[in-house]
Order: structure tokens, then sequence, then C-alpha cells
């Protein structure tokens, strides 16, 4: 039977006859493990692109069952789970790229991203092209250079949401010899990265698989051996490692997260609208709503949005107007990071880097993660923030 996604994330990833009957998973930490004699030392040593007990570095049976769960959610073959989502961006691009090759990143990439290539490829002998995230095929064709290695894609785009033509991409990445990466921890299991083109999909478990705010993971996905052998190899010879208990929350988390995200969404998509009716807002930043770059695509490409969207505000409002009405909400928390229960806020302008023109909008704009509070709640604090943006 092939599971569909409520129940994979209700039934996957768990043996409670491993569990001494218990339903959860047990949670398990460890560093060295044992064997019973050397023979089996030496044979268990030759699985290390398997999920077995080899030492404490290569995982255990808490990481495994989160890593089987992760690849059922994104459609591949195979996942490892790392210590952070900027970690589940930049163990990849260690493990992918030699000194010498050059790598496409959009202009709308997610800061850390961006400061990783600008700070540490730099460094390694890897350079940095930027793209509009919005490009055209022949332009598109035309940003590869011979040593091309990997298109790095980010779809929507952070704080800005630009929506990628990742299928196009993907195609002409591939006609140049690249590797497609995508960061895709806003699209979840609504974007299928694999059945796009994508060749290494990360994911901030950080976000909505935790969906508590209380850890810090990433993991990575791929749908052959070839990539699985880079991936796997390249984590562990960086020694990258992932908590035990994080993984064991991340578990935890993701039984809930149908629910969470069908809220989140609902309620999202209700405040994003309100913004968009307001005489304050030039526009809205969320994929599903027209005014957002790439709305085309999303309809297209997406099963469903997260909570997480952009405002961007009539011209006449100024940063410090905007700062005003952030100060003045009650209810939306000042703060980084989303995907949690609880609502926040971040001012977009001036927080963010962009180098090649893009991302311009009419105003200055603010980032919303719309959480589980009652949406009559939020919306009636917003008003209260829209006046004091006024007032400003
Ligand atoms: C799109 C995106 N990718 C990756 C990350 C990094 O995740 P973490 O905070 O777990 O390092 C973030 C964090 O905000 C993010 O927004």
């Amino acid at each position: 039977m092939t599971k569909k996604i409520e129940t994979a994330l209700v039934h996957d990833g768990r043996n409670p006859t491993r569990s001494y009957g218990f339903v959860n998973p047990k949670l398990v930490r460890g560093s060295t493990v044992l064997y019973p004699d050397m023979a089996t030392k030496l044979e268990t040593g030759r699985h290390i692109l398997e999920p077995v007990d080899i030492y404490g570095l290569c995982g255990n049976e808490t990481h495994f069952a989160l890593e089987s769960m992760i690849a059922r959610i994104e459609g591949g073959t195979h996942c490892q789970v790392v210590g952070s989502g900027l970690a589940a961006i930049t163990v990849p691009l260690l493990a992918y790229l030699n000194a010498g090759d050059h790598i496409l990143v959009p202009d709308s990439v997610y800061g850390p991203t961006r400061t990783f290539c600008e700070r540490v490829l730099r460094r390694y002998g890897v350079s940095t092209s930027y793209y509009d995230p919005m490009v055209d095929e022949a332009a598109a064709r035309a940003m590869f250079q011979p040593n091309t290695r990997v298109l790095f894609t980010e779809s929507p785009g952070s704080h800005t949401f630009e929506v990628q033509d990742i299928p196009m991409l993907a195609r002409v990445a591939h006609a140049a010899g690249a590797k497609v990466f995508l960061d895709n921890t806003w699209g979840l299991h609504h974007f299928q990265p694999f059945t796009h083109g994508v060749d290494v999909s990360i994911q901030a478990l950080t976000k909505y698989a935790g969906g508590h705010s209380d850890i810090i993971l990433g993991a990575v996905s791929v749908n052959t051996d070839e990539d699985w052998h880079w991936l796997r190899l390249g984590a562990l010879e960086l020694g990258s490692y992932a908590s035990p208990d994080d993984c064991w929350l991340a578990l935890r988390g993701l039984r809930t997260l149908h629910v969470r995200l069908k809220a989140q969404e609902a309620a999202g998509l209700r405040v994003a609208h309100w913004f968009a009716a307001r005489p304050e807002v030039a526009r809205v930043l969320h994929p599903a709503l027209p005014g957002c770059p790439g709305h085309a695509f999303f309809k297209r490409d997406f099963s469903g949005a997260c909570g997480l969207f952009g405002v961007v505000f009539q011209p006449a409002y100024s940063a410090e107007a905007v700062v005003a009405m952030i100060d003045g909400l009650k209810l939306f928390g000042i703060g980084a990071s989303w995907g949690g229960y609880e609502s926040l806020v971040l001012p977009t302008t001036g927080t963010i880097k962009r180098t090649e023109g893009t991302g311009n909008f009419e105003g200055k704009m603010a980032r919303f993660q719309i959480g589980l509070e009652n949406v009559d709640d939020l919306i009636e604090d917003l008003e209260q923030g829209l006046a004091a943006l006024r007032a400003a």
C-alpha cells in the first residue's frame, strides 16, 4: 500500500517491537558500539552507506528513523540528518565542490548561505555568481560556465518569496552538467523536489518539522545511489552530526506536522488576504497570491503553502514607521526563524542583502510567520499595528 502523507507521518519511522511496545521509538545516545569479535567489526564497517550501527558519528536508530521519514516526505531514496538547517546547506556544498569550481546562487538566497559562499567557498577556490531568481530560460543558459558544478536554488526565496521555475532550471543545469540543489524548507512535502529535477534537497528541520521552536536540525535528501555516495561520505568526512535528542523531538513534531501545517496555511492565507485588502499595503509576497513573483510556478508545482510570507507597504511609509508597527504588536514575537507554533515578525528592509538588483519592491517590507493563535486575535493585533504605522 502506498501510504498518503498523513498516514506516513503517523506510521513511518517507528517500530514498537523495538521500543518495548511503546508507540514512539527509543531515544538512543551513544558513541562507542561494542562488537562480539573483530570479524563482526570489520564486516559491519563495510556498511557505511546503510543504516547500520557502526559508531555514534554514523548515526543510530533514532537518526535512521528520522532519516527514513524525511526521505519519504521529500520523495527521495536517502537522507542524512545534520546539526542545523545551515549545515544542511554547507555540508553538501563542501561534499560536492572542488577548488576551481563555480556555483550559481539566487540573489534571493538565505543570508547565511550567501555568507558561506563569500567567506568559506571563496577561500577554498570556489567562485560564486548570483542570479535573478526569476531568470528566463535563455538567460539561464547563459549563466553557466564550463566549471559550473552546482546550481543552487531556494524556492520561494528568503524574505522576498520569489517562486523559481525549478523544472526549467534543472533542465538547463543538467544540460550544462551541473547538479541542482534546492533549499526546500518552505515547500516541505508541498513541493516534491525529485519529480521536478532536483538532485539534492535541503530541509531546515528547525522550522515546521520541529514545530515548537525548541530544536536546531537539518536534513539533506537525494534520490540516486551516486548522490548518496557523495553526500553520505562527505557528511562523515566533515564530522557532521545531529543530536539524537533533537532528532527524537523532530520525529515527535512530524507526527502532527500535517495538521499544524494545514492550520498555519489556512491562517496565513487569511491574514495574507486581509493585508492585501488594506490601503496601507502595496502588495503581499505570498506565493499563493497573484502579487508574488513566480505565483504561476507555485500554482503549477506546489500542493500547498506554509504560514510564512512578506508584506510590502505603500511607498509613503518609512522603514521607521514599519519598525513602529512591529514594536506595537503584542501577539507577534520579534525574532528569527519560523515554523513554530507562535506568530513572529521581522522587518525585511535594511536586513537583507541583494547584489543583483532584485527584490526591490515598491515600499518597505516585513516578514510574517503566522502561528496557531486564534486568527481574529492576530488580525485585531495587526489592526492596531497598522494604526501605529499610520501614526509614525
Ligand atoms: C530558508 C532557510 N534555510 C535554512 C535555514 C537555516 O536553518 P537553521 O536555523 O536550522 O540553521 C533557515 C533559517 O532561518 C531558512 O530560513
